[in-house]
């Protein structure tokens, strides 16, 4: 109770939820998006923890009657009136033991209100290790639990250049410190900036923060793509399976009277490598596929011929990448160790091939993890509409629902946690959103998106959603088990370098004009 201050006198209180009060004249300062205490009448010792929301000079017409009568009455002039400041609280919650629960009764007239000093509130919202940021317009620290980041999940949401990369950079630097291994998949090429200290070294001072790279980060990355790598991406084509390929030759699969080569050639390659041991490329898929259509051609079958024509489309372009060869790199068993962040690249891979990848090491990891052959991971996963999408909206991404889902739905003693990213949350599964126990939203306008929030997470009230819409770039609600109680949060600087900066034209326009000077020499004018 030390240090808490008297702020003012609740005036009004139209409900358990709301009440007013008026701001002594020679309180310190308070203000909007300060947090009060007032004793909840008749509760044995609870308090509402309420926000001001709002601060008026606005002098009830009843008082300012009774005022004047007497000023007339006594023939005094009518005093100024303009010192009677009035807050208008939201009652966040009763607090017991340090927990919210639901206020039932409102604050009593005339009773005083406290301002929460900042060590209290720092006590109030953080009982967790993970240091994040700062409770908006406030100093108080916030730190999320880390225990129920990875036994129930996260959501990281908000609409493009919010800010969710950046906060999960913040994540992976404080999960990684405690020496939990993180993966993150990857599909823009973001994350391999982890290893470099932030350049803003003046706002991390602010913070009382430095610059630091994270010395163990290793990244993967297809050979044939152009994103940066430790080591290659290569999957055992082997084990792929028949509704596998039929991700990597949509074409194919979409012609559904089409006999079905693609069976025909695996079973093949199948046949041999049980017979001669054998294993098989993509090269050689296509190979035999290349074969098949000459055949059909020389006997005629014009629609064996077209179906082999249709799979070769589809996957002769993938050879380049170099991903789905006879063996399996990253060995995760091997590579997923604490304190390391381990990075799947997939920069300039295919929607289709990202797929099958994904797919692949999420059931790797699910499997690896169940058998306790890895330790406790937590596991980014970007672009999460993509991979989880919700409804019947991509059959393509079946396979890769599947694992998510069995991923998300996995609980406590699992220990992977799962930290889906993206701006479309109304596009995102809602299994998969609504198992995800702690959400980070960022700024959000689109009200299908908004929807989905709502319905996916607690405690996120209309008042919180309407201010979600105008959050600010790096400011974001986070709700669930992992905070005490619902907050909005300045996320902080990160100690290591942010990979996806939004472009700045001017720099694109200079650095293309530099890159095709050679062949255009006016250009580099
Ligand atoms: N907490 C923060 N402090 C300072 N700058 C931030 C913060 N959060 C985000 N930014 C800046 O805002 C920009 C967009 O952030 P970010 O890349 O995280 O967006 P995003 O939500 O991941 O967008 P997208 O959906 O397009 O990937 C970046 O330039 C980043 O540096
Ligand atoms: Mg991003």
């Amino acid at each position: 109770m030390s240090g808490r201050e008297v702020v003012g006198y609740v005036y009004e209180s139209p409900s358990v939820r709301e009440f007013t009060f008026v701001i002594s004249r020679d309180a310190g300062d308070v203000g909007v998006g300060d947090y009060v205490v007032v004793r909840e009448p008749g509760s044995g010792g609870r308090e509402l923890l309420g926000r001001v929301e709002d601060v008026a000079r606005d002098v009830h017409e009843g008082i300012k009657g009774e005022i004047a009568r007497a000023s007339m009455v006594s023939g005094r002039p009518v005093p100024n009136l303009d010192w009677m400041v009035v807050a208008r609280v939201e009652v966040v919650g009763a607090l017991e033991d340090g927990r919210l629960r639901d206020p039932r009764m409102p604050a009593r007239p005339t009773d005083p209100v406290y301002k929460l000093p900042e060590p209290e509130l720092e006590d109030l919202f953080s009982s967790g290790e993970l240091y994040v940021g700062r409770l908006k317009d406030s100093r108080a620290r916030i730190f999320l639990r880390l225990n129920e980041l990875l036994t129930l999940h996260c959501a990281v949401l908000g609409m493009t250049g919010s800010g969710k990369s950046y906060t999960v950079g913040v994540l992976i630097e404080e999960v990684v410190e405690r020496g939990v291994p993180v993966v993150v998949i990857d599909p823009h090429g973001e994350y391999t900036s982890l290893r470099e200290p932030s350049p803003d070294r003046e706002r991390l001072e602010r913070w009382g923060l430095e610059p630091k790279g994270l010395d163990d980060v290793v990244v993967f990355a297809p050979e044939g793509s152009d994103g940066v790598r430790d080591y290659p991406i290569t999957i055992d084509t082997t084990k792929l399976g028949q509704e596998d390929f039929e991700v990597l030759a949509p074409e194919l699969a979409k012609r559904r009277a089409a006999p079905n080569v693609l069976g025909q050639v695996l079973k093949e390659l199948r046949r041999r490598r049980n017979e001669e041991g054998e294993k098989y490329s993509l090269e050689d898929v296509v190979e035999l596929l290349e074969r098949h259509a000459e055949r059909a051609r020389a006997a005629g079958d014009m629609a064996e011929y077209q179906a082999a024509r249709a799979a070769i489309r589809d996957l002769k372009p993938l050879l380049r990448y170099g991903i789905f060869k006879t063996q399996e790199s990253p060995d995760l068993e091997r590579h997923v160790r604490p304190g390391r962040v381990l990075v799947l690249n997939l920069r300039g891979v295919p929607d289709r091939a990202q797929q099958i990848v994904v797919t692949h090491f999420l059931r790797r990891l699910f499997d690896l993890r169940s058998k306790d052959r890895i330790p406790p991971v937590f596991v980014v996963l970007e672009e999460a509409h993509n991979f989880a999408p919700a409804g019947e909206e991509r059959t393509t991404s079946k396979t890769s629902l599947s694992v998510i889902r069995d991923f998300a739905r996995e609980g406590r003693k699992f220990m992977a946690g799962l930290c889906v990213v993206s701006q479309r949350p109304g596009r995102v599964d809602t299994t998969v959103l609504s198992q995800c126990n702690t959400m980070i939203i960022l700024r959000t306008a689109n009200p299908d998106d908004l929807e989905n929030i709502r319905k996916s997470g607690e405690g996120i009230t209309k008042e919180a959603l309407e201010r979600i819409k105008g959050l600010p770039t790096g400011t974001a609600f986070i709700t669930g088990s992992a905070i005490n109680i619902p907050a909005f949060v300045d996320i902080r600087p990160r100690r290591t370098k942010h990979g996806g900066e939004t472009p700045d034209v001017l720099e694109e326009l200079k650095r293309w004009r530099e890159e095709h000077a050679q062949e255009d020499p006016t250009l580099g004018l």
